[in-house]
């Protein structure tokens, strides 16, 4: 028989605990774990078994099986162990549901996502980003991820709602969406319904804040139902979108999952992403000098725009570095449909299946030297086809990223704008390394903040 066509069951990870499996281990150290099955098994096979408990979770672990997969949804469907504890929240949103869902529900919304809407979306953003720098004090001391993440709920809530009374819904939801993340990731965390179903403070605290923010959207819903014109923000652009085969536009249900989930996929990872691109230009302050000679060239001292983003190639790097190194979605989830063969190896149908941006991103196979930052190995003539092939940090397929230029425009534009204004500069010696949240954080970045004097001074 032609070794070639074998097909075998994928090996399991060592140090499997008899009911615990591998948990214990994922639950200490999440990326270690990971990390250590692409280095050990899942090298050599491309599929390697880990266990959750006593759930047998499928770990990809090279880039090409991992793109075949996300071209192929039919087979390799949204699901899985880690996109049940979000369903939970976001309902059948289109960061959730299955493929057959996701055929008319992509459509829907894209045009929210269109260029001429990006571009509007980013005055939101830079202006957003400048009160931000403009209320900031000489030498404050800042939690850089809470403030991050505050400004991305800002600047998705004003972009997802615009007219004059929604300044409150925003508020709002900012302050309950904490509550709503860290149920979420005790969810993806414990995949157990019943645990999350007690009456457990953070249960009950939980529950309230998920009915807050959707009694929050659908007064939002009403409101804007009752205007009848396009304001041009997000909701908008949901509630005129139609299905181009029936010309049916969403129900008030589907709308509030839509926006729960547009929220759920879009704060987290621009927040994460953009205080680990303030942590990384600060710790090396000549790429950040870099950084700012070519704004003052590009820009000068108007305000930013959207626009000027095309003359802005180092940051440009700087920030797909900064994503490779720190992709905020580090581990996503499929789940087979059917008996699936992937690499060789005999998948069952139904079986969980995951795979690490953060593990693709630092092999050493696509991107010499993995842990090292190195904004220039993104110069055209230095990328090559096997780290276009590992480079995922806006997934692919189907299921790319539906806000991918919303993130790529709003996240740099954000950063530029308060580079003008502040130097940041770590608080204290405390090394900063990855936590695993619901997205992979800087922690602990605490910042301090001392004013530009020479050209970009307010
Ligand atoms: C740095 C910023 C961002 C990163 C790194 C990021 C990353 C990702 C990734 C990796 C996926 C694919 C998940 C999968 O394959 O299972 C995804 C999906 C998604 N993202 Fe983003 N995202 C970012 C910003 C945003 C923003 C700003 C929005 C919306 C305003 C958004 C909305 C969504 C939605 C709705 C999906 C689901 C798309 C679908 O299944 O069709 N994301 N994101």
């Amino acid at each position: 028989m032609n070794p070639a066509l074998t097909v075998t069951a994928p090996p399991a990870a060592p140090g499997a605990l008899p009911m615990a499996g591998h948990l214990w281990q994922i639950l200490r150290d999440p990326l270690l774990f990971f990390e250590r099955q692409h280095i050990g098994a899942g090298a050599r096979t491309g599929v390697v078994v880990v266990r959750v408990g006593p759930r047998p979770v499928h770990l990809v672990t090279r880039p090409d099986l991992v793109r075949q997969l996300l071209a192929d949804p039919g087979t390799f469907d949204k699901g899985g162990i880690f996109t049940e504890g979000v369903r939970t929240l976001a309902g059948n949103s289109v960061a959730t549901c299955p493929a057959a869902d996701h055929q008319v529900q992509r459509p829907i919304l894209q045009p929210a996502f269109q260029r001429r809407r990006i571009v509007d979306y980013s005055r939101v953003t830079e202006a957003c980003a400048d009160a931000l720098a403009r209320s900031w004090q000489d030498g404050q001391r800042l939690e850089m991820v809470q403030s991050m993440h505050r400004l991305a709920a800002e600047v998705v809530t004003r972009t997802l709602f615009s007219g004059p009374g929604t300044v409150q819904a925003g508020q709002d939801i900012q302050r309950l969406f904490p509550h709503l993340l860290a149920g979420l990731y005790r969810r993806m965390l414990l995949p157990v319904a019943w645990v999350h179903s007690m009456p457990l403070p953070a249960n009950i605290g939980y529950r309230a804040a998920l009915n807050g923010i959707n009694r929050i959207i659908d007064r939002e819903i009403q409101t804007y139902r009752g205007g009848g014109r396009d304001r041009g923000d997000l909701l908008s652009a949901m509630m005129h979108a139609t299905d181009p085969r029936t010309g049916a536009a969403l129900t008030d249900t589907e709308l509030t999952e839509q926006v729960v989930g547009m929220l759920m996929a879009a704060i987290e990872t621009t927040g994460s992403a953009a205080a680990w691109l303030l942590h990384i230009l600060s710790a090396h302050p000549q790429v950040e000098e870099a950084v700012l000679g070519e704004l003052r060239i590009a820009v000068g001292d108007r305000p930013l725009r959207a626009e000027d983003l095309g003359n802005l190639p180092l940051l440009k790097r700087v920030f797909a570095e900064v994503l490779r190194l720190y992709p905020p979605f580090w581990l996503l989830s499929r789940v087979t449909t059917g008996p699936a063969v992937l690499g060789g190896h005999h998948i069952p149908g139904g079986a969980d299946i995951v795979f690490s941006l953060y593990c693709l991103h630092r092999d050493a196979r696509a991107f010499p030297f993995p842990h090292r930052f190195d904004p220039d190995r993104w110069l055209p003539d230095r990328v090559s086809d096997a780290q276009q092939e590992a480079h995922l940090p806006f997934g692919a397929g189907t299921r790319q990223c539906i806000g991918d230029v919303f993130g790529r425009t709003a996240i740099p534009l954000v950063v530029a704008t308060l580079l003008r204004h502040w130097r940041f500069r770590h608080a204290t010696g405390r090394e900063v390394t990855p936590l695993v949240k619901g997205t992979l954080r800087p922690s602990p970045l605490s910042m301090v903040v001392t004013r530009r004097t020479a050209a970009f001074a307010p």
